[in-house]
């Protein structure tokens, strides 16, 4: 008999839809991608465990394959749970244990929905995942429903639990940082206890961002298992890594339940954010090459366009809050001729914005600066050939402003208590319908009345005294979330009403940075460091996370403001070339022959920028490791490829071994046109074999020394 139901349990046929295969017999779902499967099963006690999560298997062991005694997918805190929880709730009656079983499943496309229900009462959770087949990366996301009479408080929710394969030892890479020294690599081997990863100050943070990647400590750059992922929230997050006692790594993420409370009343749902996360056997070079071809296509809002992101100029370094319309036209002019795409004024435009104590919160332009209003300023920099854009900062007031004369109560306070201030200012409360209506107003009005073509939307502090006294207490904590729900929806209706106008997610530089904001604006700005040097680093961690086509890089006049650094035009050129070009200079004071320099490498950029916002990027020497930054952009078709090199501080007259590239075609020829006579040798004309085996001989000398070569596929030899 038992052999006859394994025959027959054996030859049904798996129900297979982009991605997503189910078992009805095994009550088993895999969640398949090229590369990738994720397994999970319902067992006998109607259990949701993870089975699985890696380098694909064969449909033989999605059925009958004998796996590691797992955990379960969604844990919900009761029962014996004594993980962090993925759900924790508390009923009217104070029952706090919540125990969920597996309902029902639901699939639709490349979306999968599983039903869990708790073994009492109509509390259930419906996990949403989605496949995207060809980039090895799926998406989960929770939706809690209150079917019971009374009300529930969630008390902690999470998107999700990502389980990776037992190992002897496993590593955390992360990055983290502050002001002006964003996206820090930081790797450390993963011991007992939780190590959490976090913001809990209103936005994402420069501090911790939420992207991660596990490995079970032996993957380098080019090779070696690699687990990661990225939490699609600008607002407080939190990961939480465990490491369980059979030697499995455990990440769990999604809302930080610090200072949470959610109501949730009969018959309400409650979202979380999307977590997505890939995995690859190919290091973490791969595993960035990954995540950089799927939010190109999937996450940036400008996926499909053909265009590439444009050169910008910003006024910013050079003017500060000193802006005015004699000034800028003439500077409008030189950035014409040097190739300049897109010019945009920065901060200081608008209502009596001297400096930074005053005006935030008054978006009209400052009529002493602006005495025709910005009119004038646009047509100018229209007929130049050139887009025009502005900064603006609207979730923030100063108290010198005339809105917050009028609307004291708009910003986030607790009633009676200090209200803290940085850089002079406070945060209206975005979470108000009425401060996002009246928003929605006056930025409408602004981009209505005005042909603007880009706007550099900043965020420059972190919330303080969170209190919403206008809301009854146990809808208070709510504030954390409803304001970055609003903001996104303030965001998104902009964006549909000004569909032609590019946006750029900014605070304070890099503090606002992750999916979310990825999936509104076509261009972030990565950190208010423009030290070229600094920039290394800085550019090298966000590569690990997020694509170089948004990531802003400009050119800043010598000595640097932050480490008083003199660097080449070159070196500076070339550091902000690897990612989507600006410059922010005094060109109405520049000589011509740096003008003239200047003009070359803009030049260059666009010859190459299909390359380097649409290529793939290979970092081949990193700047954590000595003395040479080397970076390689091969384009999506092969045909041409781009090197950067950039050496920090010669010492001991030492030389470097030949620069081997990677990811070209090693029986085609390549023909080299350097930059510069840096690049040493003769021959022009080389196999990818020889690029990849014995590599690129450069003569970087010195401090500060920078190189590029651009290689163009010819053919076979
Ligand atoms: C922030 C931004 C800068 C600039 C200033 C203007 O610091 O990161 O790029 O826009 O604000 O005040």
């Amino acid at each position: 008999m038992s052999r006859i139901l394994l025959t027959f349990a054996l030859v049904i046929p798996s129900l297979t839809l982009a991605g997503i295969r189910h078992f009805p017999e095994a009550k088993t779902w895999v969640l398949e991608t090229e590369g990738t499967s994720y397994v999970l099963r319902a067992d006998s006690e109607n259990r949701l465990l993870h089975l699985y999560w890696g380098a694909r298997l064969q449909e033989q062991d999605y059925r009958a394959a004998s796996f590691q005694a797992a955990g379960e997918e969604y844990p919900a805190w009761g029962g014996r749970i004594n993980v962090e929880p993925c759900l924790k709730v508390n009923r009217p009656d104070g029952v706090r244990d919540l125990v969920l079983r597996y309902a029902s499943h639901e699939q639709t496309g490349d979306t999968l929905i599983l039903r869990l229900k708790d073994i009492r009462d109509d509390i259930s959770v419906e996990l949403e995942y989605q496949v995207y087949e060809s980039y090895d990366i799926i998406r989960k996301s929770a939706r809690i429903t209150n079917g019971t009479g009374g009300q529930v408080t969630l008390e902690s929710v999470q998107s999700g639990l990502w389980q990776i394969p037992a190992a002897e030892q496993d590593r955390l890479t992360y990055l983290a940082g502050h002001w002006g020294r964003e996206f820090q690599v930081l790797r450390e081997q993963i011991h007992q206890g939780a190590k959490v990863l976090e913001s809990r100050i209103g936005k994402t943070g420069h501090y911790l961002n939420p992207w991660f990647a596990v490995d079970h400590g032996d993957a380098t750059e080019e090779t070696g298992a690699v687990w990661f992922g990225a939490l699609a929230w600008s607002g407080n997050w939190k990961f939480t890594v465990e490491r369980t006692s059979d030697g499995r790594t455990w990440l769990t993420g999604g809302y930080n339940d610090f200072d949470f409370a959610w109501p949730l009343h009969p018959g309400e749902s409650f979202e979380t954010p999307a977590f997505y996360g890939g995995f690859t056997s190919g290091g973490f070079g791969d595993a960035s090459q990954l995540l950089h071809r799927w939010e190109r296509d999937q996450v940036l809002p400008d996926g499909h366009s053909p265009h590439p992101r444009p050169v910008l100029y910003n006024s910013w370094y050079s003017t500060y809050f000193d802006v005015n319309e004699a000034l800028l036209k003439k500077v409008a002019e030189i950035a014409a001729t040097l190739g300049v795409e897109l010019f945009a004024i920065d901060d200081g435009w608008f209502g009596r914005r001297n400096n930074d104590r005053a005006g935030l919160g008054d978006w009209e332009p400052n009529p002493e600066k602006f005495p025709n209003g910005l009119g004038p300023v646009i047509e100018h920099v229209h007929k130049l050939g050139m887009k025009f854009g502005i900064w603006i900062e609207p979730e923030m007031v100063n108290p010198d402003s005339d809105l917050y004369r009028a609307h004291a109560d708009w910003v986030i306070h607790f009633p009676g208590r200090p209200r803290s201030e940085q850089r002079n200012q406070l945060v209206l409360n975005l979470a108000r319908n009425d401060v996002k209506e009246h928003l929605f107003g006056v930025l409408d009005k602004l981009l209505s009345e005005n042909r603007i073509d880009y706007v550099k939307w900043d965020m420059n502090r972190e919330f303080t005294e969170p209190g919403w006294p206008e809301v009854p207490i146990e809808r208070q904590k709510t504030i954390w979330i409803e304001y970055v729900r609003n903001l996104y929806d303030l965001w998104d209706r902009l964006r549909e009403r000004h569909p032609e106008v590019i946006f750029e997610a900014c605070s304070g530089g890099g503090g606002r940075i992750d999916l979310a904001m990825l999936s509104r604006s076509e261009q972030v700005w990565t950190s208010d460091n423009t030290d070229p040097f600094d920039r290394l680093k800085i550019q090298h961690g966000f590569t690990l996370a997020y694509p170089p086509k948004a990531m802003m890089a400009w050119v800043t006049d010598v000595p640097d403001r932050l480490n008083q650094r003199t660097t080449s035009l070159q070196f500076r050129f070339l550091s902000a070339m690897m990612g989507s070009l600006g410059i922010s200079v005094a060109l109405e004071k520049w000589p011509e022959e740096d003008l003239a320099f200047a003009r070359k490498m803009i030049a260059l950029y666009k010859d190459i920028r299909e390359t380097i916002q649409r290529g793939d990027l290979y970092r081949l020497a990193s700047p954590w490791e000595g003395d040479l930054t080397a970076n390689q952009y091969v384009s999506a078709d092969g045909k041409q490829a781009v090197v950067f090199a950039f050496r920090h501080s010669q010492q001991f007259r030492d030389t470097f071994p030949p620069l081997r590239l990677r990811g070209l075609d090693p029986a085609t020829l390549y023909r080299l046109r350097p930059i510069d006579e840096k690049v040493t040798g003769d021959s022009r004309t080389v196999s990818g074999a020889f690029l990849m085996n014995h590599g690129l001989l450069l003569r970087l000398v010195g401090d500060y020394d920078a190189t590029a070569v651009v290689l163009e596929k010819l053919g076979s030899p």
